[in-house]
């Protein structure tokens, strides 16, 4: 019998990427508490972009928060890189966000006063930290890649929407996060501006082996990425690996379809 098998200590098994294990997140108490996340388990591996897509109320940007560390779960727990959040303090936490994740939000959030690249830059000031010349190249590079050289001493009012977008997105990747979060990051661009920032996203996960995690109300949008998760009444209902947009839009409008059935029997 082999007993050096038995007696090698079993490493608890680090995961990288993002990884939610039975997620659940409840706001109030008592007969007003909404379940907005109801036992969710996902993994986004390193190099995978994963659209997460339902109606309004379903749950996407809480479970977005959730996984980013912006917001504690109620119970269940999330990874980054195979770091357990509940095992860090407040400072912790926002060290890691600050470290390994990358946000794009509707709102861009670009500092009025700096210019283009200044506002990309912004992540290492923040951090206290002075950019290096690796840090200064990535960043013109991502300038350039955004179609945003023309523009880099222009601040935020002198810049289109999409182009403000373009920057919070190259602000998102100046560090080289290991996970990106983007909620609805073309949802307010026309349609050439929304297929450089998904060339980007995708060329992130490709190449970079970053991680992506994308909500989007928009198939076109989703049919970019590896798989589709759709989120109804904080569950995962339907799991799509990568497809056209119009078997997206399918599927999306048979859900509503039988939402309204449902409620019609009611
Ligand atoms: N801070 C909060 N307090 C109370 N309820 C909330 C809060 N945030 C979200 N909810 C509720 O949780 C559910 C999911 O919301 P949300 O995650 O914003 O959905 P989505 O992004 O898919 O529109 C909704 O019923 C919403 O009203
Ligand atoms: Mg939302």
């Amino acid at each position: 019998m082999n007993t050096t098998i038995a007696s090698v200590p079993t490493q608890p098994q680090r995961v990288s990427g993002v990884q939610a294990h039975d997620l659940v997140r409840r706001f109030g108490s008592g007969d007003s508490a909404v379940t907005a996340i109801d036992h969710v388990s996902l993994h986004v591996p390193p190099g995978e972009f994963t659209a997460i897509m339902g109606p309004s109320g379903s749950g996407k940007s809480t479970l977005m928060h959730t996984l980013a560390g912006l917001d504690r779960p109620t119970s269940g727990h999330v990874e980054i890189d195979g770091i357990d959040l509940g095992t860090l303090n407040d400072d912790a936490l926002t060290r890691l966000r600050r470290d390994r994740v990358g946000f794009v939000f509707q709102s861009f959030n670009l500092l009025p006063t700096l210019d283009v690249r200044e506002n990309v830059l912004l992540p290492f000031l923040l951090a206290g930290k002075r950019p290096s010349g690796e840090d200064s190249a990535r960043a013109d590079q991502l300038i350039a890649r955004l179609g945003l050289s023309e523009r880099v001493r222009h601040r935020p009012a002198q810049l289109s929407g999409g182009q403000q977008q373009r920057v919070a997105i190259a602000r998102a990747l100046v560090t080289r996060p290991a996970v990106v979060f983007a909620d609805e990051p073309t949802g307010a661009l026309d349609s050439r501006s929304s297929r450089e920032v998904l060339d980007l996203l995708r060329s992130m996960a490709d190449d970079q082996r970053q991680s992506i995690v994308m909500v989007t109300h928009d198939a076109l949008a989703a049919s970019r990425a590896d798989r589709v998760i759709i989120l109804q009444d904080g569950r995962i209902v339907q799991q799509l690996p990568r497809t056209s947009a119009a078997e997206i839009s399918r599927v999306m409008l048979a859900l509503e379809a039988e939402g309204v059935d449902a409620e019609v029997a009611r």
